[in-house]
């Protein structure tokens, strides 16, 4: 027998407020052409003052605990994967735990920025392999528009806020079966290319939060060609080919990038969820954001392959294989 993490369910929250091109159009000089164009992006979802992160994570991780049919109590780990996190410490996870009522287990957070749901993925699948925990609420949550500099065109009209969540649940299954759950998960960062995407302030730097700075051209350049690697990868680790996937869910951030990874895949446009439009990038709740998306209205179902892939500061980034639902 093997263990093996199964995707039991996922859950999205986006807060009310929305704003349109347009509407940034009236606060820095772009326009609503310029942004459907070079991003694919149409409106983005904004947290309303007193709303933190953990209030979006919380919500989210409801509706995937109800989608999956599991108590919040049997879960016993928790990794709330944030850029944002609401305070410098404790960890966000703890916050989340604690409003969830479970008083037992691990929580803590994970920063790789966009990477970040991915790379959370990664170490949840990993604890539940080797048998540490048994079930797992892996949440990518940002209320990363806190982050930005309004007066900056170049950023404050690619991000949005929101939160995914997933449940991972142990599972032993017959060798015959592994080719369930979560097959496998790539990670990679290059630190050396920390300065084309990054915020200018920390605790340890100058005690602010500061805001994202990025050379957007360097950054879609890597991303189009460190997507493309992960991507093969990961199917190459798993000895399948593009057209064993059932579903790209990549991360959203940008129209152009997503296009470029599903045309190495030949897959056409209708496989992959796309949900930039509507939420931008929202960091590191756009891939369960998506998921749920293509879950919910019914695209995605058990039984199919699904390739999740990210990029983000650090740089940081990474693919998984899931086999969506439990074994027959
Ligand atoms: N509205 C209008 N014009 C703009 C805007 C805007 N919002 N932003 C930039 N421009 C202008 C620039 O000033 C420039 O003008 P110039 O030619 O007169 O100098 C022109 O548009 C072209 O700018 P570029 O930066 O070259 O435009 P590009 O086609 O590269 O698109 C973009 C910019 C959308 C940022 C793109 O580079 C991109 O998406 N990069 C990747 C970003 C990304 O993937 N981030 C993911 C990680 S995020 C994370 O980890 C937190």
């Amino acid at each position: 027998m093997a263990t093996r993490s199964i995707l039991a369910g996922c859950g999205a929250y986006l807060p009310d407020r929305v704003i349109d091109n347009n509407e940034l159009a009236k606060l820095v000089d772009t326009s609503d052409d310029w942004i459907k164009q070079r991003t694919g992006i149409e409106k983005r979802h904004v947290v309303a003052d007193g709303e933190l992160t953990s209030d979006l994570a919380v919500k989210a991780a409801d509706r995937a605990l109800v989608r999956a049919n599991i108590p919040a109590s049997d879960i016993d780990l928790i990794i709330v994967a944030t850029t944002t996190p609401d305070r410098t410490f404790p960890a966000t996870a703890t916050k989340v735990q604690a409003d969830l009522g479970i008083t037992s287990g691990a929580a803590f957070d994970i920063q790789a920025v966009c990477a970040g749901f991915v790379y959370a993925l990664s170490v949840a699948d990993n604890l539940l392999r080797a048998g540490q925990s048994r079930r797992a609420l892996v949440i990518g949550a940002e209320t990363f528009t806190r982050l930005l500099d309004w007066t900056d065109r170049g950023t404050c009209v690619l991000f949005g806020d929101g939160a995914g969540a997933i449940i991972l649940d142990s599972y032993e299954i017959e060798p015959a079966a592994t080719q369930f759950g979560v097959l496998s998960t790539h990670l990679h960062s290059d630190g050396r290319y920390r300065d084309i995407l990054y915020v200018d302030g920390g605790p340890s730097m100058n005690s602010k939060t500061g805001h994202v700075r990025m050379s957007g051209k360097e950054v879609f350049r890597h991303a189009v060609s460190k997507l493309g690697s992960v991507i093969n990868e990961a199917l190459v680790a798993n000895n399948l080919t593009s057209d064993d996937i059932d579903w790209l869910v990549p991360h959203q951030a940008n129209k152009r990038i997503i296009e470029s990874m599903a045309k190495k895949l030949n897959m056409p446009m209708d496989k992959v969820i796309c949900s930039i439009d509507r939420h931008a990038n929202t960091s590191a709740a756009s891939v369960p954001l998506a998921l749920t998306e293509g879950v919910s209205d019914g695209r995605i179902v058990d039984g199919d392959l699904v390739l999740f892939e990210a990029i983000g500061g650090g740089l940081a980034w990474g693919a998984g294989l899931v086999r969506m639902g439990y074994p027959k």
